[in-house]
């Protein structure tokens, strides 16, 4: 923080860690008012929340963390965090409506926060690849997991965690994943400022969210897929248990499913599996 005589205080440097009070300020400049809760290191912050729903605490509020020592990802698997510089969020939620109105939530997700990321970096490079993977040029660059309590085909608590790679450099992940990985820092060469991001990411998270739930998100994702679509076009592999899926990725289905053309022409709607750009 500077002092200047008679002009007051400015901060000359963002910190590096979330700090509450600075990230609560950019929250009220984004005019959004959601409870949340800062931690320097979690086990996880989709766990954290799932504990917080299950004590009672009321939806919507946010759990961050600069790092998490037990990050979890898709199918089980784990998540890696450096201990600063990326964002690990996760929002709870408890929406008490059927399950079938959230079927294309993570997609709608991906689909606002492609947008943000955009806007933010100036760089429309930036892509979801289906189901929940943000992306620049074929390289991981975010990573969305959203977990859910469902009784009597309703859906009582929902948490969508999201984790970005910021400030961090994919040259220092693990070697297993620096080839495959980036961030927003390899991409602009520069560091970003995570409270003010973090706070429109909040705020995205809570706008798309009342959108699905008001029923408005399935058509505007048709509008906005096809220029976000990572794999539009693409000829694609799909894993799915022992059965490998072969075609052109040709858009999403509206319970989000995967059109996939294969070569005799035929369409195929796939709900889940591993894909890859195949090189054919
Ligand atoms: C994936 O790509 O498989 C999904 C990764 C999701 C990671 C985020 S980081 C914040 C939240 N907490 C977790 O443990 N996981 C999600």
């Amino acid at each position: 923080i500077e002092a200047s005589q008679n002009r007051g205080y400015r901060l000359s440097a963002e910190p590096i860690k979330y700090n509450q009070p600075l990230l609560e300020a950019w929250l009220n400049q984004v005019h959004t008012k959601c409870k949340i809760f800062v931690h320097d290191t979690i086990d996880s912050t989709n766990s954290e929340a799932e504990r917080l729903l299950a004590n009672g605490e009321k939806g919507p509020f946010a759990v961050i963390s600069n790092h998490q020592s037990m990050g979890r990802g898709r199918l089980g698997r784990k998540w890696y965090s450096p201990t600063t510089g990326n964002i690990n969020i996760s929002v709870g939620f408890r929406p008490n409506i059927s399950l079938i109105k959230l079927r294309t939530f993570t997609l709608w997700q991906g689909t606002c926060i492609a947008e943000l990321l955009r806007s933010f970096s100036a760089n429309d490079s930036i892509s979801i690849k289906w189901p929940n993977d943000l992306v620049i040029k074929e390289k991981k660059l975010a990573g969305m997991l959203t977990e859910a309590s469902i009784d009597s085909e309703q859906v009582r608590t929902l948490i969508f965690g999201i984790g970005i790679n910021l400030n961090s450099s994919s040259k220092h992940f693990p070697k297993s994943l620096s080839k495959t990985s980036t961030s927003l820092k390899d991409l602009t060469e520069q560091n970003q400022r995570i409270h003010e991001l973090s706070a429109q990411l909040i705020r995205t998270i809570l706008l798309a969210y009342n959108k699905c739930v008001e029923g408005y998100s399935e058509k505007e994702i048709f509008d906005k897929w096809e220029k976000l679509d990572a794999l539009y076009k693409k000829n694609v592999e799909i894993s799915k248990g022992t059965e490998l899926i072969k075609g052109k990725a040709i858009g999403i289905d509206t319970d989000g499913s995967l059109r996939i053309k294969s070569r005799n022409g035929r369409i195929r709607l796939v709900k889940s599996g591993e894909v890859s750009v195949s090189k054919w």
